[in-house]
């Protein structure tokens, strides 16, 4: 609705003031509506406030009196500008209405051409703060944009990364993104937010980035690790927080990444934590994981067929896996079969 297309709505309590207004400000060639107390004003603008492109209200009425609705249009609808109807020996008053939030004050008895200055005025600071609050609107969107776009761009950039680091071993080729589009796949099947969904494949992506840290000779060993090596590799996931700290964009997934390694049980790594206090996207990470790694070949043994793969799954709800995440692992496993054919 257009500002000139709006209502000015005068509220007093003395009709006779009501009809002056009105037909003055009809004369002007403004529509008006009114209220005959504060109640009847604060009832008014809550339900058609967009309909209003000023007010006019008397400052002493019987009941609900002006400052209430000044105190109201302030905190709901700072967008209105007020102006205070007073009398001379209300002056003092007006004034402390003004710093309440009133946008100026016009005294009793007025003339046509002071009433007209006044409304023009409060038109106009209405249409600066409505291209204003757009204006601000429009940048708070670029900024956003402008930092997804950069986020995303680091995004890709570890993903390059990533995909570059995995490329060196056969055995790990494409680990992290393929990771990455099953969690994407399970995130849709259970009904994840964009924004969770987003989160999800980001960690997804960025779980194993700790590796960077850790020696060729250990991650790639054919055969079994010995313990000294085998706490080196439970070192990574506080390496990933490490070495994510600094993308303050990522902070809040970083307790995800960090708990890929840990058991519905309690048994896994870093943390031990157990069941629930597993983040829930973590719960997924690690499904996926594992059945990535079960299905990929590695240098100690052949890879599993998606059927075996699925059925280790199965068999470690409960104490590997959450189980409800299981069973959407089981539908979501379902449908790529579908989809892959
Ligand atoms: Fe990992």
């Amino acid at each position: 609705m257009d500002l000139n297309d709006k209502k000015i709505l005068v509220v007093d309590d003395e009709q006779e003031i009501r009809e002056v207004l009105s037909t003055a400000l009809g004369h002007l060639g403004y529509e008006t509506a009114t209220a005959a107390d504060g109640g009847e004003a604060i009832d008014l603008i809550d339900r058609r406030h967009r309909e209003f492109a000023v007010i006019i209200c008397d400052l002493k009425m019987p009941r609900v009196s002006g400052d209430q609705v000044v105190d109201f249009v302030a905190r709901n609808h700072p967008i209105i500008p007020i102006i205070i109807l007073t009398g001379f020996a209300q002056l003092d008053m007006a004034l402390d209405h003004i710093r309440m939030g009133a946008f100026d004050y016009m005294t009793k008895p007025f003339k046509i051409k002071e009433l007209a200055l006044i409304v023009q005025r409060a038109l106009r600071y209405r249409a600066l703060k409505e291209e204003q609050s757009r204006y601000q609107e429009y940048l708070v969107e670029r900024i956003r944009e402008v930092t997804s776009e950069l986020n995303n761009s680091v995004i890709q950039s570890v993903g390059a990364l990533i995909m570059a680091i995995e490329e060196k071993d056969i055995y790990t080729r494409g680990h992290s993104h393929r990771v990455a589009f099953y969690a994407s796949l399970m995130a849709e099947n259970i009904g994840l937010s964009v924004e969770d969904k987003k989160n999800l494949e980001y960690a997804a992506l960025l779980h194993d980035v700790g590796k960077i840290g850790i020696s060729d000779q250990i991650l790639n060993k054919p055969g079994r690790l010995t313990n000294v090596e085998y706490e080196i590799i439970k070192s990574h996931p506080g390496k990933e927080v490490k070495i994510l700290e600094p993308l303050s964009f990522l902070r809040h997934i970083l307790p995800i990444i960090e708990a890929h390694h840990e058991r519905f049980d309690g048994t896994g790594y870093p943390n031990g934590v157990a069941g629930e206090d597993i983040p829930f996207m973590a719960r997924i990470i690690t499904a996926c994981d594992a059945y990535d790694a079960m299905t990929s070949d590695r240098s100690y043994r052949e890879p599993l067929s998606p059927a075996a793969a699925l059925e280790e799954i199965r068999s470690g709800s409960g104490t590997q896996f959450d189980p409800r995440i299981v069973t959407a692992f089981i539908d979501t496993h379902r449908q790529l079969l579908r989809e892959i054919g």
